[in-house]
């Protein structure tokens, strides 16, 4: 690894960093089950900063510096001076200097770029209206440990194309595999906002019964995400038809697995008996948050570690 490097988009990185980093994951991921003291980033700060609400991201980041010896700060619009004006490029001079690495969630993507122009440490997308990097290196990761390699297997998106779906779209060309989308009509991927190359490991479909044949995954997402809440009810009415159900998971590969990146709304973008049913994988991708994004903040801290 060269120079200061920054998580703020699935291809920031290459397919033999994210092998490295799938590798060392599942190591990590042993020691804690094995209650094994491993402290590599004793000393290390990591400031953590939410524009948007979270259970998960906040949890796994911090849970996750600390089992590496280091420690957590918690920063919020409302309680910083983030929400009084400060301008971004301040902020990153200044808390990059107090500190080993940042995460960020936030509204527009171009925030997390600003910051990290400014930052002298390295920055890591916590979620933006665009991507959700940390996410789909999980659930890839989940995938990898119940199937094997996703090279070449297919993706099925059903919903909307929003920072979740961009970021499956982006991750599909860094490894390839292949993504299906399905969304309601004027809800397509932008594949500008998606920031792709083309279209060669990425299909539309207006059917979403269509979309999920012979699926290796299945995965969806809420119909309404962070900061969209005024388009709700237009919205529960346009997605009405891309739910996940037990005849779509049928329709899909029989050893297809269920991902949800959570919180999930039953009876709205899944059933019940889908994300609670036998398919569903989606408490050991919510883990897996913790032990991948600790192989994140190690490779950005420390570069590549053998074990
Ligand atoms: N999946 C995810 O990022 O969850 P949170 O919004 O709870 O962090
Ligand atoms: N697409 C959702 C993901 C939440 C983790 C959102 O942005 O709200």
């Amino acid at each position: 690894m060269t120079g200061l490097r920054h998580f703020l988009r699935f291809k920031d990185f290459s397919r033999k960093e994210f092998d490295y980093l799938f590798s060392r994951a599942r190591w990590i991921k042993e020691q804690f089950k094995a209650y094994k003291r491993y402290w590599p980033l004793s000393d290390r700060t990591l400031v953590m900063i939410f524009e948007k609400a979270s259970t998960r991201t906040r949890l796994s980041f911090e849970a996750g510096i600390q089992q590496l010896g280091g420690s957590a700060i918690y920063l919020n619009t409302r309680d910083s001076q983030l929400g009084r004006g400060e301008s971004v490029e301040d902020a990153a001079e200044v808390i990059s200097r107090m500190s080993d690495l940042v995460m960020i969630r936030t509204f527009e993507q171009t925030v997390v770029e600003r910051f990290a122009a400014h930052s002298r440490v390295p920055v890591i997308n916590g979620l933006t209206n665009e991507y959700h990097p940390c996410q789909i290196m999980a659930d890839i990761f989940t995938f990898i440990e119940k199937r094997g390699s996703i090279q070449g297997k297919t993706v099925t998106w059903i919903g909307d194309s929003n920072n979740m779906c961009n970021t499956w779209l982006q991750a599909a060309e860094v490894l390839d595999f292949n993504v299906h989308v399905s969304t309601p009509p004027g809800y397509e991927v932008s594949p500008e906002v998606a920031g792709l190359h083309g279209t060669r490991h990425f299909s539309q479909f207006s059917d979403p019964m269509e979309a999920a044949k012979g699926a290796d995954i299945v995965t969806t997402d809420v119909w309404t995400s962070m900061g969209f809440e005024a388009e709700n009810e237009e919205r529960v009415r346009a997605f009405a038809d891309w739910q996940v159900d037990s005849e779509m998971m049928r329709a899909a590969s029989p050893e297809a697995i269920f991902l949800h990146c959570l919180p999930a709304h039953r009876g709205e973008e899944v059933t019940a008996d889908v994300i609670d049913g036998p398919q569903s994988a989606v408490w050991d991708e919510a883990e897996n948050r913790l032990h991948a994004q600790k192989a994140l903040m190690e490779y950005l801290l420390l570069d590549e570690v053998s074990q």
